[in-house]
């Protein structure tokens, strides 16, 4: 079986789904890996270092996709939905694509996809179970977003983060809010303490008050009846747009009195919810940073623009959409893992099986043999039948 790497064609996507170091336990499993010429330089992987692993380079891209038995991406074409669609015309039928591809909003992308008679297997639907915890490339790149939005506002704000008692004064640390405590906003919370910050954050749900606390930071508490904000899986459960009213009203203050906040709250195929309004950023002091990483579903705060810098009453927001390419040699390095040890859990005598059966496999199947199969995928698409 043949498993091949293209190189990213998103714009400014500077990740590769499969790194050096883990093409070996893919040819123990007894699979033929081919990459595109160049596609892991920009994470700072070279043919090179493929090369050395028995990797098959291969110049011309519709010659590697078209011998593909499963292609590996960090963006397939719902998550790359304009370059993405120059690609379909040249898949074998019945190719497996694993990757990122934004299956609960991209209607047209995988209606597209099971038209051509590809499976899909996406990346986002792995379940937060502990069996799949190593496969699972959303929470390892929501890590490094956690992470480098700290950073991102730690050099655009004009004070410094940590208590500094010099000779010519004392310097009070800069505050910092972390709205949405999951894996992003845990890690910056992790972060922003590193350098110094007075951090605090707000969740929804309650129960990760003592993980909040654990790294340091002060959980802030709304008197809000949440009822139960967290599903089975493990997710923010939508809330009310009463709830979401009377939140707001409460975080008027908090906000008010932070150098920096980092907005992480979101629900998967959800529209984000908004938490910071234009009320809040008045009450900040002018120079102040907003962060805001759910920018690429609508923004936690209404100003936010996608991959834009707003300036609105002294405060900057800041809506990066994709973060982890910034980073992209660790989080190439990350997501390869987490897509290499999905493949070999899929792989069985050299071959690759999609039993329904198996928990993690019909939580990410999207789509096969030209239908749309997953349930929950055809009804955030409002696929009928
Ligand atoms: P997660 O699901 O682990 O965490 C989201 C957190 O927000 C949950 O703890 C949830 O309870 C909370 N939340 C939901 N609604 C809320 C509300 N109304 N008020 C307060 N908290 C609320 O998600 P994860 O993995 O931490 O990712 C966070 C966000 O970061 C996601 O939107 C993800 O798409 C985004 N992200 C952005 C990147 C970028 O480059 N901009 C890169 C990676 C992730």
């Amino acid at each position: 079986m043949i498993v091949a790497i293209p190189k990213e064609s998103f714009d400014g996507e500077r990740r590769v789904a499969l790194t050096p170091q883990r093409v070996a336990s893919l040819r123990q499993a007894g699979l033929e890996v081919h990459l595109e010429s160049a596609a892991g330089v920009a994470a700072g992987f070279p043919d090179s270092q493929y090369q050395q692993q028995g990797v098959a380079i291969v110049a011309d891209r519709t010659k590697l996709l078209a011998a593909a038995d499963v292609i590996l991406q960090v963006r397939t074409l719902g998550a790359n939905p304009q370059a993405g669609l120059a690609d379909l015309a040249f898949y074998k039928p019945g190719v497996v694509l694993i990757g990122f591809a934004e299956p609960l909003t991209e209607r047209a992308a995988v209606e597209a996809l099971a038209q051509s008679a590809a499976t899909l297997l996406a990346m986002e639907l792995i379940p937060r179970i502990s069996r799949a915890q190593n496969m699972d490339a959303l929470s390892s790149m929501a890590n490094l977003a956690g992470y480098k939005a700290v950073l991102l506002a730690a050099e655009n704000l004009p004070k410094i983060f940590p208590m500094m008692v010099t000779a010519a004064g004392t310097i009070t640390a800069a505050k910092v809010l972390v709205i949405g405590a999951g894996v992003a906003g845990l890690q910056a919370i992790a972060t922003a303490r590193r350098l110094g910050a007075v951090v605090s954050a707000y969740d929804v749900r309650p129960a990760v008050k003592e993980q909040v606390q654990s790294l340091g930071a002060k959980f802030v508490e709304l008197p809000l009846e949440t009822g139960a904000a967290q599903t089975a899986g493990g997710y923010a459960q939508e809330q009310s747009a009463q709830q979401q009213r009377r939140q707001r009203e409460l975080m008027i203050r908090v906000v008010g009195e932070s150098d920096v906040v980092i907005t992480t709250a979101a629900v998967p195929g959800k529209k984000a919810p908004v938490l910071i309004t234009s009320e809040m950023l008045q009450a900040m002091a002018p120079g102040s940073i907003v962060v805001d990483l759910a920018a690429s579903r609508g923004g936690n705060c209404d100003l936010t623009r996608p991959d834009q810098t707003i300036c609105a009453y002294g405060v900057r927001i800041f809506g990066p959409t994709n973060l982890p390419a910034t980073l992209a040699l660790h989080a190439s390095q990350l997501y390869a893992n987490n897509v290499a040890n999905l493949l070999l859990h899929l792989i069985k005598d050299k071959l690759m099986v999609i039993n329904t059966d198996d928990p993690i496999t019909r939580e990410i199947l999207v789509c096969r043999a030209g239908r749309v199969v997953h349930p929950v995928v055809r009804e955030a698409l409002g696929i009928a039948g």
